[in-house]
């Protein structure tokens, strides 16, 4: 079991907003390593199966739409403590509640338009990861 990667999605907001090389900077200079990366845009198939665990959620039909109304970029990316470092450097899913400093604070503008995606455990790394990437393209 691989404990030292986790998954991001800089999502259609950070894309439309120019700022996919301000938050890939702030990556890289917390120590990030791009294990994997690419431009895609998910369908309302992907990003149903994708956020299925939130099915039920009253925002789910608002977050299929947003996930799918312009491209993404996925990425996987190693580090020692990968997924609790990740998410201290995106802050809190509010931005409005996200540290100084924090991606979500710099670059998001609401809880459901909030730049970007960190896994929450190794397992969902693990599983989100091979969600959008063939195993060959991550090494
Ligand atoms: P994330 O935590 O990456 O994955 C689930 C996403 O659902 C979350 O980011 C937000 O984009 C969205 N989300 C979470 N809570 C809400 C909410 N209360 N209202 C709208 N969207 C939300």
């Amino acid at each position: 079991m691989i404990t030292n990667r986790t998954f991001t999605m800089l999502k259609p907001d950070s894309v439309e907003k120019g700022n996919i090389g301000a938050i890939l900077e702030k990556i890289n200079a917390a120590g990030f390593r791009i294990v994997a990366m690419k431009l895609t845009h998910m369908t309302q198939r992907d990003a149903e199966a994708f956020y299925a665990i939130h099915k039920e959620r009253p925002f789910f039909g608002e977050l299929v739409q947003y996930m799918t109304r312009g491209p993404i970029v996925a990425a996987i990316l190693e580090k020692d403590n990968a997924v609790e470092d990740f998410r201290a450097l995106i802050g809190a899913t509010n931005p409005a509640e996200a540290a100084e400093g924090t991606i979500r604070k710099l670059y998001a503008t609401s809880i459901s338009e909030n730049a970007v995606h960190g896994s929450d455990s190794d397992e969902n790394a693990a599983i989100e990861g091979a969600f959008h990437f063939a195993t060959r393209e991550m090494f």
